[in-house]
């Protein structure tokens, strides 16, 4: 930990020179409190600021005895959420309310919508620099209401906004790895798209492994509705908050090391991307290459199969709808 500490800190080509800070918006949630402690793990982070409308002095104090070389602040309420936002190189917005048994995740936009636009609101005020990673749902809403808000601010950057839709690809390799009999851990799954059931789409004719026309349907489904299935075992007390949580710090961990100059960092996330413009859909998620700046490169979807192309076309509708009911969110008058 000490040595990838010191290449942060002495080796790093990056915006920032020592390790960042990051902020967690929603810190004190079924997922907000896993990921800070992971994220309390995580060498390239010197400062960790938690906020929250509650509790979080206590999630703070609980979190910053964990003996790693960080500084834990916490945050409670609208009036600090300016120093918990300043100076924030990565912002993480885990909150919003979660599905109960029944719900899509469209039927959260009521309730998070609002959320999501005032902090984003503050986000572009304290830090308009900083890259934010959206996991409050329905994302594929959720991140055009951030783009929107940031653009009437005068500092968007497409660059630097991020869905987190890397429990998709967590899920994937989990369940291929289960039907295959072999190491998740070395199952990788192109998940295209967006991040709520038809958008979710699994490339599994890109992982190289052999699947009966079957178990690519099966496993599709089950990808695209992992969430469904974690939200029917919570049985009304929520959704997925320890995976995400795991999913969460694995892409914040994985643009911290980008922007410290690390080399060749992939990871699929929803972006404002050029891959499905033709069919009108201005944010969607592939491969995304991280540098030191945010989005290096975003990855084309690849060859595909017939059957992905039916579930590319049955997506499109749906994702175009999402974004559109975001942008209005903002826009109206
Ligand atoms: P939760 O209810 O346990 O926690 C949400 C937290 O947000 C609470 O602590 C609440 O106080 C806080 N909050 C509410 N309004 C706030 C505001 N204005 N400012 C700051 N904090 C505020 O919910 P959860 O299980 O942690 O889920 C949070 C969100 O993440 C949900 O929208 C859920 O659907 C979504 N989610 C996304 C993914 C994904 O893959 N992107 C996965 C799982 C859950
Ligand atoms: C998930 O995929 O687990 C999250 O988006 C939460 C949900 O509502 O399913």
């Amino acid at each position: 930990m000490l040595a990838s500490r010191m290449f942060a800190r002495g080796f790093a080509s990056s915006s920032f020179q020592r390790g960042a800070k990051v902020a967690v918006l929603g810190a004190a949630g079924g997922i907000g409190q896993p990921l800070s402690l992971l994220l309390k793990l995580n060498p390239h982070v010197d400062r960790l600021a938690l906020y929250d409308i509650v509790n979080t002095p206590g999630v703070a104090a609980d979190i910053s005895h964990i003996n790693t070389n960080s500084v834990v602040t916490g945050h409670k309420g609208p009036e600090q959420l300016g120093d918990a936002l300043k100076d924030s190189q990565v912002i993480v917005i885990p909150a919003g309310v979660p599905r109960k048994p029944g719900m899509t995740r469209d039927d959260l936009f009521n309730t998070n919508a609002g959320i999501v636009k005032t902090l984003a609101e503050a986000a572009a005020k304290y830090a308009p620099k900083a890259h934010l990673l959206i996991i409050a749902n329905p994302v594929n809403s959720t991140v055009p209401i951030v783009a929107e808000v940031f653009k009437k601010a005068g500092v968007f950057d497409p660059s630097r906004l991020f869905g987190v839709t890397t429990l998709d690809v967590v899920r994937a390799s989990t369940f291929v790895g289960q039907v295959k009999n072999s190491n998740p851990e070395e199952v990788k799954v192109h998940v295209i798209g967006g991040h709520s059931g038809v958008t979710i789409m699994p490339l599994l004719s890109q992982t190289g492994i052999k699947f009966s026309q079957d178990e690519i349907e099966k496993l599709t489904h089950r990808i695209q509705f992992g969430g469904d299935e974690v939200v029917k075992a919570k049985d009304g007390t929520g959704s997925a908050t320890l995976s995400m949580a795991q999913a969460g710090a694995r892409f914040t961990d994985s643009l911290l090391r980008a922007l410290a100059g690390e080399k060749g960092i992939v990871e699929p996330t929803y972006v404002k991307s050029h891959v499905a413009e033709k069919d009108g859909v201005e944010y969607f998620s592939t491969n995304v290459e991280l540098g030191p700046n945010g989005v290096k490169k975003i990855h084309d979807i690849g060859p595909v199969s017939d059957y992905e192309k039916k579930l590319y076309e049955a997506a499109i509708p749906e994702l175009k709808k999402n974004i559109a009911k975001g942008v209005q969110f903002v826009n109206k008058a």
